[in-house]
């Protein structure tokens, strides 16, 4: 996920306007639909949670079912909001929007795993939280122009939440299915047990869950609650844990905040990322769970230093802490503590095949060679002109955001994998072919 005030202000400049002229103290205000939209929604969001926490036996709601209603709400949501919230034109945009190189460069891993598999004749790529299909597309056009007999084999599901993300797929991938490409759009837990030969994968998917909040007082881990106050509107407050799963999370990292760690140190817990790992595994047959997000090792994750935690709020290209405002008009995330996939994946009997950064599995999977190929003269006889020399250095431009160190190439890439042989498990997998630098 990446911010850029710039190009968001450009984008809004350049969005048709429908001009509501409102005469008031003799200025006029140019008002854009899209966000009166956005912020009557936001105003009906709000009124659902109050009733909800309302309704709820001691007037409050823990923070992971505040963060439910705020992004997944079917109607009033911010993932149900009509028109693209994630691109330049929304809050934040993620790497398939830096071009077509990062679908295309995923579909080589997708080969190299058919491959591994022995070549099956029903090959499923199961994406899951699929935005608005970007990394589909473009992962499909690579295997149809360029690896025919794997595409032969291919078939695609999509698990995805949002119902205005899934009618953008459908349209953007319409034209495979018309082409005879099966595509289906299935909710994770209608998919029977053992499906899948092939690949579960998801981009930015498991930063999107909610989280629940804790907080350290007194050495006691508490949870933190959404209340409604009279004066400050929706804040947390601190109490009991509504799970003891919370607590349990911790042992099993083998962490004892109570013991290091300061009072009101605050972090967040992906309970939802637990139960998700277990139902893709019971969907997969044969073959691997690619997950790709921002995170971190538990232990870097829970430092002692991280004492507010990793929540984030994106909203129209900045990011700020505050989840109580801009309520279904922002995105809301928390960082993946990798470890804790990890080693729930290996309590279900999936083995990890390899953990890195974004930045050196692309490079693996060719990312390298398509920059070094816009560095090669172009044809002598047709020399550049200064539209192509633009064209290319925005091409690198967007090539090198992919791999940065500091941003999506410092994202982490966990393959785990299930029901291999120990011979398609020791071989080595194209995009992990360059050592991690953990
Ligand atoms: C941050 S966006 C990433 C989109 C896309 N993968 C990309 O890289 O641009 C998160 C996506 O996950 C979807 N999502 C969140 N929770 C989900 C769930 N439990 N099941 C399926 N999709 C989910 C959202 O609707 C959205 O499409």
């Amino acid at each position: 996920m990446l911010h850029g005030v710039q190009q968001g202000l450009e984008q809004l400049r350049q969005r048709r306007l429908t001009v509501l002229i409102v005469c008031h103290s003799l200025r006029f205000y140019a008002v854009d639909k899209f966000m009166a939209r956005r912020l009557m929604t936001s105003q009906q969001i709000e009124s659902v949670i109050k009733e909800r926490i309302n309704q709820s036996l001691h007037q409050r709601i823990t923070f992971a079912e505040f963060m439910e209603l705020a992004l997944y709400h079917p109607q009033l949501g911010y993932y149900a909001t009509p028109g693209s919230i994630i691109g330049p034109q929304g809050d934040f945009v993620t790497s398939p929007h830096m071009g077509h190189d990062f679908g295309e460069v995923i579909a080589e891993q997708f080969v190299d795993m058919w491959e591994a598999l022995g070549k099956p004749d029903d090959f499923t790529l199961m994406e899951m939280g699929a935005g608005q299909g970007l990394v589909a597309g473009d992962a499909i056009a690579h295997l149809h122009t360029h690896h025919q007999s794997c595409f032969k084999c291919l078939s695609y599901i999509i698990v995805e939440k949002s119902p205005a993300l899934k009618a953008e797929q459908k349209k953007r991938l319409g034209k495979w299915q018309q082409q005879g490409l099966s595509i289906v759009w299935k909710n994770l837990e209608d998919i029977e047990a053992e499906r899948i030969t092939g690949c579960a994968f998801s981009n930015e998917l498991v930063d999107a869950f909610p989280v629940h909040w804790v907080e350290l007082h007194a050495g006691q881990l508490k949870e933190m609650w959404v209340v409604v106050s009279e004066d400050k509107g929706f804040c947390a407050v601190a109490a009991e844990l509504s799970t003891n799963q919370l607590a349990k999370y911790f042992e099993n990292i083998d962490l004892n905040l109570g013991e290091t760690y300061l009072e009101g140190y605050r972090t967040e817990v992906n309970l939802a990322a637990i139960s998700w790992l277990a139902q893709v595994e019971a969907k997969l047959a044969r073959g691997y769970i690619l997950t790709i997000d921002y995170g971190y090792t538990a232990k870097r994750y829970y430092s002692p230093s991280r004492r507010e935690g990793t929540l984030q709020c994106y909203y129209r290209h900045s990011h700020h802490s505050d989840p109580f405002i801009h309520i279904g008009e922002q995105d809301i995330t928390a960082h993946v503590d990798f470890t804790t996939l990890e080693k729930h994946g290996d309590e279900l009997g999936l083995q990890t095949i390899g953990f890195t950064q974004q930045g050196l599995f692309l490079m693996a999977l060719g990312l390298g060679d398509r920059l070094q190929q816009l560095s090669q003269p172009t044809d002598p006889a047709q020399p550049a002109t200064g539209q192509t020399i633009q064209k290319i250095m925005m091409r690198r431009e967007a090539l090198q955001q992919l791999i940065s160190p500091m941003g999506l190439g410092n994202f982490c890439v966990l393959i785990q994998s299930k029901g291999l042989t120990q011979k398609e498990f020791v071989r080595p997998l194209k995009g992990l072919t360059i050592p991690p630098l953990f």
